[in-house]
């Protein structure tokens, strides 16, 4: 059985992504790592290696001693926290991504996996099902490492034949672990509100239309696509996923369905500008013809989970 190893696998998605993975090929075969010494329960039930993926010779030791085939690389800075630090994010972001990429151009490693994100697209761009290919001039500084990470995922399966798979991923919500630092956690940041009963203020405002997923769509995805029949990858920048797209307003709606007194506020700040750049919605129509893609959490159903599972305790 092959060993996989998920680089940032404390954070949003990496914590379900391993739990996932490890329900599939077994608890001893997924490596578990970030740059921080393990803070999930979820992730101790099998190996974890405190790992920086800026860190060469840590990288190739950890990948050695397990006998690693494929790697999941998710060490990133989001978009709002990568605005307040553009060159270290530009650092971690493409660094990271260059390491992992040249164990697989060296033989060591078979397969990657490295999320890109909606954050390429940027104002230019057609706002309402934005297509696989289209204008893409990103003005963050996360959409435009995202989409060099894109250009060179490419670079790499073409000139050396690298097997490099990846999806652009829309908002994701989930209540296993925070989200971390990006323009769509109000998405998830909400349910803590209306869990707590306290107001919500939200930081963008109520009419901006983003695509987002719930995660267990994008755990099924990410492993579907890394399953899939090298035949069947026809894309090897990154795949457009859709998901469901929704406004602030939408979402406090549906919320109030359930929780009637539930109250927002909406105050803009720095994060409005950022997802006034990004698409409303995204055409998946590629992802869904190569390698059989499809969503099953609308956002009824989406705010039910949430609403049942946040923890507020502690
Ligand atoms: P996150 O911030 O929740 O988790 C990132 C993890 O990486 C953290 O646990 C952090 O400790 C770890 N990390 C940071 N620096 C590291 C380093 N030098 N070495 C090793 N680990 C390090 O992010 P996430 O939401 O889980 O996102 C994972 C990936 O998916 C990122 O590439 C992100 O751009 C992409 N993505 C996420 C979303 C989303 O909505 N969550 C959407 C689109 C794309
Ligand atoms: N959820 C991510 C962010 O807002 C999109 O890549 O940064």
């Amino acid at each position: 059985m092959k060993k996989i190893l998920v680089v940032g696998a404390s954070g949003q998605i990496g914590t379900e992504l391993v739990i996932g993975l490890r329900k599939r090929f077994g608890k001893d075969q997924v490596i578990a790592s970030d740059i921080a010494p393990a803070t999930q329960d979820k992730l101790a039930n099998g190996p974890y290696e405190e790992l920086d993926i800026l860190d060469n010779d840590k990288l190739s030791e950890v990948v050695n001693k397990h006998k690693i085939e494929e790697v999941y690389l998710l060490a990133a800075l989001l978009s709002a926290t990568a605005e307040k630090n553009p060159g270290f994010a530009w650092k971690l972001n493409m660094d990271g991504l260059f390491n992992v990429l040249n164990l697989a151009k060296e033989g060591v490693i078979k397969k990657i996996f490295w999320p890109s994100s909606i954050a390429v697209f940027g104002p230019t761009t057609p706002k309402e099902n934005t297509p696989q290919l289209t204008i893409m001039e990103p003005s963050t500084v996360y959409g435009i490492s995202k989409l060099a990470g894109e250009r060179w995922c490419e670079y790499y399966a073409k000139q050396y034949n690298v097997d490099v798979r990846s999806i652009r991923y829309p908002g994701l919500i989930s209540y296993t672990s925070l989200p971390g630092g990006g323009t769509t956690d109000y998405a998830v940041d909400i349910f803590y509100s209306a869990k707590r009963g306290e107001k919500y203020n939200c930081f963008l405002s109520k009419d901006t239309p983003l695509p987002m997923m719930y995660m267990e769509d994008a755990i099924n995805a990410t492993i579907n696509l890394m399953e899939s029949p090298i035949d069947s990858i026809k894309i090897r920048s990154s795949y457009n996923l859709g998901g469901i797209s929704f406004t602030p307003e939408q979402i406090y709606n549906e919320i109030r369905k359930t929780n009637p007194d539930f109250e927002i506020e909406y105050q803009p700040d720095f994060r409005q500008k950022i997802a006034d750049s990004w698409p409303g919605s995204i055409d998946d129509s590629d992802a869904k013809n190569d390698w059989g893609w499809k969503g099953e959490f609308d956002l009824g159903k989406t705010c039910q989970i949430m609403l049942e599972n946040v923890s507020v305790e502690g």
